[in-house]
């Protein structure tokens, strides 16, 4: 009853407010006999395109409401450099116009028209860290519906200012900020709103983000501060979005084959430290590495200390750390079998004490767990005195060449000097074995504290 009651005065009584508003001085309502059939009639708007020169309101003291929303439709690039968020933009802006609007059913049903933006008038909007000249194509149209609401799209590529904080890259998620504010209008003549929710703009822009590339969407926060510039007070949206860097490309890059090669290097303590090809390896190594390093240095970020640098950085001193202590050891392993000093008790002791079978590495020291005073021949791969044996004479030659009193005086020094060097060489593999454990712990506390780190 009600409804039908409404629906057959609903046109008088619109009529009786155009008129009332007419009355006040201005064509509220545009006169359709010129939506004909053969198109749109040229003058029809006339009186709103005139105005368009002035914000459309009919009391200027009430504020134009505008709603914002936009689409990202694609995270184009984001440079660590210069801090600035490459981005492409849909934005759409939806006013009311009360000085466009008809009735449709005298307008044969048409609610909604396409009109040409220059003859619109346009709120001001601009993103506050846009760092670019808009670039927006000329000549956008804009639908007018007869309510009088008008509904405007454009496409923005838009560089941003955004605060980039690269410590963890590549596992870094940024923050970037979308402030969108009148250039001129204040609060008491504009207002900002937004007619969808923040997540349904982030799930549209995350159905449409064309690119497939570095950043995926994570999401979109909102928030609306006033912003007070001097004596007049600006309304203003901020949009956060919050986007996250696909970490594949530099997993793969670049800390896989740093990894191995720094497990390469932890392995080749296994090399025998007195074949003397270890640390021929481990320079190879460590060259490898820095090539890995020049080449991929494109890919790093060029300003600021990411987590990563300092990872690198640690694999590389620990190369380095693994090269010195191989040629401590080497050198060690040379004194011991050339001109070995007198072992000092405390050493002899804490040597014996050592070997006993219960200490950090065992598999490492199972391998040269050989008692005291062993004869040196049976060390694999000493050299000096494997030569000293190999030098001995055989009783054959002992007795052409020299006298067997002698030959007993020698063998005696040998066995003397054996019992000096064997004592050095166990104290020199000790000692390999024991800074290969701390290398082995410092590199896995150093790159389990990196992972935690990447991880928070
Ligand atoms: C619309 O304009 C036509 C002439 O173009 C006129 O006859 C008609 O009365 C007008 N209607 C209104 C509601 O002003
Ligand atoms: C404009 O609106 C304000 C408050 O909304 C009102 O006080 C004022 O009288 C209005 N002016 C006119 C001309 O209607
Ligand atoms: C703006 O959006 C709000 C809902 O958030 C709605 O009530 C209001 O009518 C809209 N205004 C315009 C001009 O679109
Ligand atoms: C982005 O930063 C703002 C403050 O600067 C904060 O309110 C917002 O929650 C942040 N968003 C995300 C997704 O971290």
């Amino acid at each position: 009853m009600e409804r039908s009651w409404f629906h057959k005065e609903r046109f008088p009584l619109f009529l009786v407010l155009g008129l009332l508003l007419q009355g006040r001085g201005g064509t509220f309502i545009i006169n359709c006999s010129g939506f004909g059939q053969h198109g749109m009639y040229p003058t029809v708007l006339d009186s709103v395109f005139e105005r368009k020169a002035f914000r459309p309101v009919t009391n200027f003291s009430i504020p134009t409401l505008v709603n914002i929303s936009f689409t990202m439709s694609a995270i184009l690039d984001v440079d660590e450099q210069l801090q600035l968020l490459s981005s492409f933009l849909w934005l759409e802006m939806v006013w009311d116009n009360p000085f466009t609007r008809w009735n449709p059913e005298e307008c044969e049903g048409i609610t909604k028209i396409s009109v040409a933006t220059k003859n619109l008038w346009l709120p001001d909007i601009f993103i506050v860290e846009f760092m670019n000249v808009d670039k927006t194509p000329k000549g956008l149209t804009a639908y007018v519906s007869n309510e009088g609401r008008i509904r405007y799209k454009k496409p923005m590529k838009m560089t941003s200012i955004c605060n980039l904080d690269i410590l963890y890259f590549p596992f870094d998620q940024q923050n970037c900020t979308l402030t969108f504010s009148s250039f001129l209008y204040t609060v008491e003549n504009m207002l900002l709103g937004t007619e969808k929710e923040v997540w349904e703009i982030a799930d549209t822009s995350r159905d449409i983000v064309q690119t497939h590339g570095d950043w995926e969407l994570l999401g979109i926060n909102k928030a609306t501060p006033k912003m007070s510039l001097g004596t007049s007070l600006y309304d203003q949206i901020m949009f956060y979005v919050a986007i996250r860097r696909k970490p594949r490309l530099y997993i793969i890059n670049l800390l896989v084959p740093s990894g191995f090669l720094v497990a390469i290097d932890a392995l080749s303590f296994y090399l025998p430290a007195e074949s003397g090809n270890r640390a021929p390896f481990k320079i190879t190594l460590l060259l490898g590495y820095n090539v890995f390093l020049l080449m991929m240095n494109d890919l790093l970020p060029t300003n600021g200390t990411p987590l990563i640098s300092v990872y690198f950085a640690l694999c590389l001193s620990l190369m380095v750390v693994s090269l010195l202590e191989t040629i401590f050891i080497t050198y060690l392993l040379h004194l011991a079998t050339t001109q070995p000093p007198p072992m000092p008790w405390w050493l002899r002791s804490l040597l014996l004490y050592c070997t006993s079978p219960m200490k950090c590495c065992p598999t490492a020291l199972q391998k040269r767990n050989k008692p005291l005073g062993l004869p040196p021949a049976h060390l694999p791969g000493v050299k000096e005195p494997v030569e000293l044996v190999g030098k001995m004479p055989g009783p054959r030659e002992a007795e052409l060449n020299v006298r067997p009193g002698s030959t007993r005086d020698k063998q005696e020094d040998e066995t003397q000097k054996q019992h000096l060097v064997a004592p050095w060489v166990q104290f020199s593999h000790m000692m390999d074995t024991l800074l290969f454990c701390l290398y082995l712990l410092f590199m896995t506390t150093s790159v389990v504290t990196v992972i935690v780190l990447w991880n928070t």
